[in-house]
């Protein structure tokens, strides 16, 4: 299903033309633009660890997206009248934001390293493509800059977030110099729509369904109310940044209650005219998630 959003954004940024911006040759220059400082993992530890783990932490080298990417690459990319060079608007526009400061040449490379980090048959090749790949994530200035906008357009170098001062410059953060704003759309689940939704906005939801229209069309209109930070970055003492989904084994038996009645009874095994025993089982499950599930 995702691939098919992917074909339908190259179809929408084929007519709408690309804007012009200083692009970056490297992927060391890449990460640099948007490295998180030293500064912010001193004081916010818990969560740079919570982060870092988490699947938006190994936003491209999560061995799942790898395998998936080379095979996009190698049967669909190079097989057909597209490019290695269009993974910039097909797969990384999500997987790795920061992708639209790169020049064609760096998103070339990426992929050629994405190819080599799961087909090479050296292991030390496949390791130091891996780790280069690895400089490159959905990190904290992605979320709390880049997105963090409902226009995106957010003020360059400032921290965003819903405990924000109104004004830039106020605290958490004045004595760092490190301008903070509001922003209350990063508490809203439109925020998280941005990349868990990717749908072309015209598109209706019947064509492209993703958990965000099932959150909308079912879960709401149905009486839900949380939204998708109240579930998935619950934490006791801070907002939890390991956004758990279904491979957190203990996370994903919240989403469902399975209850099973079981009754005794015969049954008639007319081939034989005889009586056998048998049970009826009614199975019922309740979906607890906001959304569709399973999914992806
Ligand atoms: C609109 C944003 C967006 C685009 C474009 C996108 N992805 Fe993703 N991708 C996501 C999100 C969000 C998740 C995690 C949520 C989930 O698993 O439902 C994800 C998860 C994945 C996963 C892991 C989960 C799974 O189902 O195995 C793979 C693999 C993946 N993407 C591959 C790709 C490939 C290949 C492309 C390009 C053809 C691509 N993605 C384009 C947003 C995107
Ligand atoms: C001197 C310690 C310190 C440094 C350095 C620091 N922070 Fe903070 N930050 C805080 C405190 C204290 C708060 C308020 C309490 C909280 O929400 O954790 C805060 C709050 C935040 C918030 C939440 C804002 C909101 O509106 O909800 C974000 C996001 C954040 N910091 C990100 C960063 C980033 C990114 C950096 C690095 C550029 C950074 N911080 C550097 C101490 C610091
Ligand atoms: C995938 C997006 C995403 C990433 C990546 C991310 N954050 Fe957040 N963060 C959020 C959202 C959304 C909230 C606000 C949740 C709410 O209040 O509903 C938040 C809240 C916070 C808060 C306030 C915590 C509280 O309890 O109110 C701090 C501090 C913070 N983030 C720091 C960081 C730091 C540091 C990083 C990088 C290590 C980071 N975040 C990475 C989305 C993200
Ligand atoms: C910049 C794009 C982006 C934003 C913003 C974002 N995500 Fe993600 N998210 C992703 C991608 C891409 C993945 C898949 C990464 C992978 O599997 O390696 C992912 C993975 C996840 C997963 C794990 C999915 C799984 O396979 O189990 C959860 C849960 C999740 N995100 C929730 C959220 C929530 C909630 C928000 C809003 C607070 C949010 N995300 C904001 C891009 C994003
Ligand atoms: C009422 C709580 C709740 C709300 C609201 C909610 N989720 Fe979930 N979500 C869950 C639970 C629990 C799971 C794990 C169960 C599962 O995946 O089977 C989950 C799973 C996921 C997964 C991984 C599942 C998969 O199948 O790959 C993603 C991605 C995700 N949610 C994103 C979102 C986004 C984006 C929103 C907001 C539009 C959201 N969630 C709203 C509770 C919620």
């Amino acid at each position: 299903m995702r691939l098919f959003f992917a074909f339908i954004a190259l179809a929408a940024v084929a007519v709408i033309p690309l804007r012009a911006g200083a692009a970056v040759n490297t992927i060391d220059e890449l990460a640099e633009m948007y490295k998180i400082d030293a500064k912010c993992i001193e004081c916010h530890e818990d969560i740079y660890d919570e982060w870092k783990d988490s699947w938006h932490g190994k936003s491209i080298i999560d061995s799942r997206v790898l395998r998936t990417w080379r095979t996009f690459i190698l049967s669909g990319l190079d097989k057909s009248k597209g490019t290695r060079r269009d993974l910039k608007d097909i797969c990384l526009p999500c997987h790795v934001p920061q992708i639209k400061d790169a020049s064609d040449e760096l998103v070339v490379k990426i992929a050629d390293l994405v190819v080599t980090a799961v087909e090479d048959k050296d292991e030390a090749k496949r390791e130091s493509a891996k780790k280069e790949l690895s400089k490159l994530n959905i990190n904290c200035i992605i979320c709390h800059n880049m997105k963090a906008t409902p226009d995106g357009k957010p003020v360059a170098g400032a921290i965003y977030g819903p405990k924000g001062p109104e004004k830039i410059d106020a605290a958490p953060h004045e004595e760092e110099k490190i301008k903070s704003i509001k922003s209350e759309f990063m508490a809203t689940s439109e925020f998280c729509a941005g990349c868990h939704h990717g749908c072309p906005p015209d598109l209706p939801s019947s064509i492209c369904p993703t958990k965000y229209t099932s959150y909308k069309e079912e879960f709401l209109p149905r009486g839900g109310k949380e939204t998708c930070q109240e579930c998935h970055m619950k934490g006791e003492v801070f907002k939890s940044h390991k956004f758990p989904g279904i491979s957190e084994v203990d996370y994903a038996k919240e989403g469902i209650d399975l209850k099973l009645t079981v009754r005794p009874t015969t049954f008639v095994y007319h081939l034989e005219n005889r009586m056998v025993p048998a049970v009826v089982v009614k199975v019922e499950v309740t979906n607890k998630t906001g959304h569709g599930i399973p999914y992806g």
